[in-house]
């Protein structure tokens, strides 16, 4: 692997590759997500999360209507014009309270998009989300080796399942992002290999690519965690592979290094998330350990990475960011 001083070097091959794979669409912006995660309550179990249902440890919270829409003004105010809604695989959340919630925001910030990342739903789910407004749907692949798939999940989940959500919401007209996390137990560079091959044949919109982090109450607790190298490597065939594709400079990758972001954006990621939750549910929304940005009210998250991106010699942008496709 790299000396990771290589990575700043512009003079590294790969980096520059993806900088300009990168530029030639979408310059030196980098998109602004308003982040807001309204459920910490799920019903699945996946080894590596810090909110699976085995998890007794976490205290479990709600959003409900008016703090979502509540969270999305302070958001519209400080400038954003994407919304994410992310939440747990909760129940609550039926399809007749999703849409409502999404129709409300659709009506509200008419010129915003909604982008959701609610997890495995059926095909109805997801043309009634689609139905009501929502724009983008972020499920993350995890691994599209089957095997490697089985050791990160409970018997109940499949490979086959995700693809098939994932090219349903396609199918539907969502913008989608897939995605995984680099260094989870048992990934060797042969599952990252059928990872970009998987990437190469779906052609999403938007793929998210982070470090996996242990986290101390979760199946993986003692597992290493994924190094920023190998994450920036992923990032930037990503980008060359999907030269039009949205990725995010990840939180978690800004956790495992404080420059991490930075470099995530010299790699060929285009877009940041800051979060959006109020701030006394954030240390709930653990997904990993020593999560960033957990204590920092919206307005201060956005000025200090407003501030990053633009001392790091890209250009904050607070449109829609749409995937360029749709812009023509
Ligand atoms: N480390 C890093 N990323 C994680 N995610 C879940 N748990 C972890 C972890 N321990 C990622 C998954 C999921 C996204 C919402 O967060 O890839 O899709
Ligand atoms: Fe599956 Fe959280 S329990 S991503």
């Amino acid at each position: 692997m790299e000396n990771i001083e290589n990575i700043k070097n512009p003079n590294n091959e790969l980096f520059l590759a993806a900088s300009q794979a990168k530029e030639k669409y979408y310059g030196k912006k980098v998109f602004f997500r308003g982040l807001i995660e309204f459920s910490n309550y799920c019903t699945n179990d996946c080894y590596y999360c810090g909110i699976r249902r085995s998890n007794k440890e976490v205290h479990r919270y709600r959003l409900n209507q008016e703090e979502i829409l509540s969270c999305c003004a302070k958001g519209f105010e400080l400038g954003f014009r994407t919304f994410v809604l992310q939440s747990g695989e909760d129940p609550y959340f039926t399809d007749q309270i999703m849409t409502k919630i999404i129709d409300d925001i659709r009506n509200s910030f008419p010129d915003c998009a909604i982008t959701l990342s609610l997890g495995e739903k059926s095909y109805a789910s997801y043309q009634n989300f689609f139905a009501a407004g929502a724009d983008r749907y972020l499920l993350r692949h995890e691994s599209a080796n089957e095997e490697h798939y089985q050791k990160l999940h409970p018997p109940t989940m499949s490979l086959k399942n995700r693809k098939e959500c994932l090219y349903n919401l396609k199918e539907i007209g969502f913008q989608v992002g897939a995605g995984l996390m680099v260094g989870s137990p048992f990934q060797t560079p042969e599952h990252l290999a059928d990872d970009l091959m998987f990437l190469k044949e779906l052609d999403p919109h938007m793929v998210g690519i982070g470090p996996f982090i242990p986290y101390k109450d979760t199946v993986f607790a003692g597992e290493k965690g994924g190094t920023v190298e190998a994450t920036l490597l992923m990032i930037a065939l990503t980008r060359i592979l999907l030269p039009k594709s949205l990725i995010p400079a990840t939180t978690a990758l800004g956790t495992i290094d404080p420059r991490g972001r930075e470099k995530g954006l010299h790699a060929g990621a285009n877009v940041v998330m800051p979060n959006l939750s109020p701030v006394n549910v954030r240390n709930d929304y653990a997904l990993y350990d020593n999560k960033i940005c957990t204590g920092e009210e919206a307005a201060e998250c956005r000025q200090c990475i407003e501030k990053r991106i633009s001392n790091a010699g890209f250009i904050p942008d607070f449109s829609r960011g749409d995937y360029y496709l749709v812009l023509q």
